[in-house]
């Protein structure tokens, strides 16, 4: 099929390149000329392993196009679907500017009868909303129909998730449509769900908020164990075993962040207000989660007495996850905020999201460009995003060179036997007891 995409971000690019993948004739378009040029040379402009390698096989073979020029891309187009941007907007609710324009820019260059695909994250309603204002912008005698497909990819396994999707979620008010939606993904063969537009939508919020909820569970649930000593690990192990729980989003840590379940949460947050419904669970989830965000800063000042001025303190990962250069809601930056404006001297170490970071957090913190460059010297070492390489440090090895030998591990990644084969550290995991051999200077 011949298929346009409006958006090369983290969903339209990983979606256009599976498509092109399974066959499809995809054009890419995006407002941003440099992501284009870019794209053009083959190069992905952001981090998403795998992705490059599918992206210079498809351009290759012919099948994937990028364009900066709505007319160029959406002509011929069978399928266009709309990928932008729906961020959180001031009052909570998602902020639906990018996909208005999208829509429009759609509509006044249709040319023949087109099925419009919105993938981006949208409350419920917007589906329908966009098809009114596609039909009023419409400059031919086309008709539209419009189908709800929200995306579910995680990033830092984007292609993966793209081409091994769990489910598809299609939603439409017309079968036929519906059918040749899903017809474009068959060779995926993912079960498929089709459904309403309004269901279709609900879907993609009640999925993020079921999984932020889960997050904020179990977050609670390891500053319980701390405080009555249990083990959070053992808690969620006997817990996911259960198979109406599920072991997975059962990692105590730091809080979830990137750029949807921080917006999704809050967007449906906000329609519940909107429709008088009392559902405090969400604003529970929230809550706990911006607690949870700056923990490390908490147990670092508990630690040091409430002095944390003229400490040098080493973060090890920025990014909101491993294997993604994104910071969109990264704990890293409340962290760094915090410990900031406490007086300590942060330097921070990622592997590839440095430079994002930095047009985010400026010289507020110092970069190292390796591991051991940001903990020589420190007071101590707090462990934000568990890259492989941070997961792998020898403890041992890591406290030779600190000034202090304290490690706060948000994300419970540093081998135990390890640590507890250290002569001199002081280990502060989240929701399991500390292993503390020194106690420092
Ligand atoms: N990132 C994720 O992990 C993820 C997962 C599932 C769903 N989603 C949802 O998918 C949507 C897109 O998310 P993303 O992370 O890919 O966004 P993104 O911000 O990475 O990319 C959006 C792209 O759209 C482009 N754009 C904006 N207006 C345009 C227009 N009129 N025409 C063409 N291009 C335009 C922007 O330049 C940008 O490159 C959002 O609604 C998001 O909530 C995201």
């Amino acid at each position: 099929m011949k298929v346009a995409i409006l958006g090369t971000g983290y969903v339209g690019l990983s979606t256009g390149v599976a498509l092109a993948e399974i066959g499809h004739h995809v054009c890419c378009i995006d407002v941003d000329e440099k992501k284009i040029a870019r794209l053009k040379q083959g190069k992905s402009p952001i981090y998403e392993p795998g992705l490059e390698e599918l992206l210079v096989k498809n351009l290759a073979a012919g099948r994937l196009r990028f364009t900066t020029s709505h007319r160029e891309g959406i002509s011929g187009a069978e399928i266009v679907i709309l990928a932008v941007g729906t961020p959180q907007s001031n009052d909570g609710a998602a902020d639906l500017t990018y996909l208005e324009q999208a829509a429009r820019d759609v509509a006044v260059h249709l040319q023949q009868d087109t099925i419009v695909v919105i993938k981006s994250t949208v409350p419920v309603g917007t589906n329908d909303k966009m098809k009114q204002l596609i039909e009023a912008y419409c400059s031919e005698d086309v008709s539209i129909q419009i189908v709800s497909n929200p995306e579910f990819l995680r990033q830092g396994s984007a292609m993966k998730d793209t081409l091994e999707a769990d489910r598809i979620i299609i939603g439409c008010d017309d079968r036929k449509a519906g059918d040749k939606v899903r017809e474009l993904y068959r060779p995926l063969n993912v079960p498929v769900v089709m459904t309403s537009l309004r269901s279709a939508e609900m879907i993609k919020y009640a999925s993020n908020a079921f999984l932020a909820m889960k997050i904020s569970f179990i977050n609670g649930m390891a500053n319980v164990c701390e405080a009555v000593g249990a083990d959070i690990l053992d808690v969620a192990k006997g817990m996911g075993m259960d198979k109406r729980i599920g072991n997975s989003f059962l990692q105590a840590g730091i809080g979830y962040g990137g750029s949807c379940f921080p917006k999704d949460v809050q967007a449906l947050y906000h329609t519940t207000k909107q429709h008088n419904v009392d559902f405090g669970l969400l604003g529970e989830t929230m809550e706990l989660n911006e607690q949870q965000r700056v923990l490390l800063v908490k147990k670092a000042f508990e630690r040091f007495n409430g002095k944390i001025a003229g400490k040098k303190i080493a973060m090890l990962g920025l990014a909101f996850k491993p294997e993604t250069d994104d910071m969109r809601e990264a704990p890293s930056i409340p962290i760094s905020l915090e410990l900031t404006r406490q007086g300590a001297d942060v330097i921070a170490y990622d592997p590839v999201a440095t430079s994002n970071a930095q047009k985010i957090l400026g010289n507020r913190i110092a970069y190292a460009k390796t591991i051991q460059e940001a903990v020589a010297g420190a007071d101590a070492v707090l462990i934000v995003t568990e890259w492989d390489e941070i997961k792998q440090l020898e403890p041992s090895k890591l406290v030779e060179d600190m000034n202090e030998a304290i490690i706060f591990d948000g994300r419970n990644c540093l081998n135990e036997e390890k640590i507890r084969s250290c002569s001199k550290i002081e280990y502060y995991p989240v929701g399991r007891p500390a292993i503390i051999k020194y106690a420092g200077k």
